[in-house]
């Protein structure tokens, strides 16, 4: 069969298997195959696949039919221009996420801070972003999970700025004696509840200690507001990425921890999910 007519087999076939974006996921696995952007796949539509191009792709597809996510398939994220490697050691980094690197990006503007720490890294997308942005910050990254910091550091090398990132094994703070400008973080804040109503994508690919937080899904959140404020620089910033419904209680609760002032940004569908806090 040529690309054309195995792109509508295949964009039917999960259609008919309940993957959400059929034709999308279809296109991305098929150019995935043939080593192509998705943009060029019409380049090809005439193409006949090899054998072993045919083989790999029947794997692809029931890989994704049985709701393996997609990147983890396709082994890689594109995520605010850096490509960054994903597989099940490491939550995928989401659009959100990007918008939390646009809206620090606006904030510093030409002048970004000296010293800033990713806690949480995972896959290393939000220090490694941050320092190819931003040249000239030294930045820490830290993860307590030390496959997904293998992970991280392996990212950060193939996106060269291996040199411009400190890489930390710690439960939060515990292994950290710095003090910061800014202490980013996107933690883990889903409840039990949110967990197993999500897809089976999330619920049972990626991993649940990069997703789920006790204490209704805001232990780590406070852990971080709470520890923060011990290693911030005068005049620092904490940023998080949340839940929606957290923030009239993440408000009071930095009040309480002694920060001078909070704010809420929305992300790209107006919901309130980065909390800010400043010493
Ligand atoms: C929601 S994921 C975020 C990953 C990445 N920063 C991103 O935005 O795509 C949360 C991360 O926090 C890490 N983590 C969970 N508990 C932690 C802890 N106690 N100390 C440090 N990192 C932790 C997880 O391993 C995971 O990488």
């Amino acid at each position: 069969m040529r690309v054309g007519e195995i792109l509508n087999v295949l964009t039917q076939f999960f259609h008919r298997q309940g993957i959400e974006n059929a034709h999308v996921d279809a296109e991305l696995l098929i150019a995935h195959v043939l080593r192509c952007k998705r943009l060029d796949l019409f380049l090809n539509y005439d193409k006949p696949l090899t054998q072993q191009q045919a083989d790999t792709l029947r794997t692809y597809a029931k890989l994704r039919t049985q709701k393996h996510p997609l990147q983890y398939i396709l082994g890689s994220v594109d995520f605010y221009g850096q490509r960054i490697k994903v597989d099940a050691r490491v939550l995928i980094p989401r659009p959100e996420t990007e918008e939390l690197i646009h809206q620090l990006s606006e904030y510093w503007g030409d002048t970004p801070p000296q010293r800033v720490i990713d806690l949480g890294t995972g896959s290393g997308a939000i220090a490694i972003t941050l320092v190819t942005l931003f040249p000239h910050i030294t930045m820490t990254a830290s993860d307590a999970y030390a496959d997904a910091l293998c992970l991280a550091i392996e990212n950060a090398t193939v996106n060269r700025v291996a040199h411009k990132i400190q890489f930390l094994h710690s439960d939060w703070f515990e292994k950290i004696p710095q003090h910061f400008d800014c202490i980013i973080s996107n933690p883990p804040y889903l409840t039990e509840q949110e967990w197993m109503s999500a897809q089976p994508e999330v619920q049972c690919f990626e991993p649940k200690h990069a997703l789920v937080s006790k204490d209704n899904g805001l232990a780590d959140i406070k852990k971080l507001l709470g520890q923060g404020i011990k290693h911030l620089n005068p005049h620092g910033c904490i940023v998080l990425e949340t839940g929606m419904d957290q923030h009239s209680h993440l408000h009071s609760f930095a009040k309480k921890c002694g920060y001078r002032s909070s704010k809420t940004t929305l992300d790209l569908h107006k919901r309130g999910r980065f909390f800010w806090a400043w010493l």
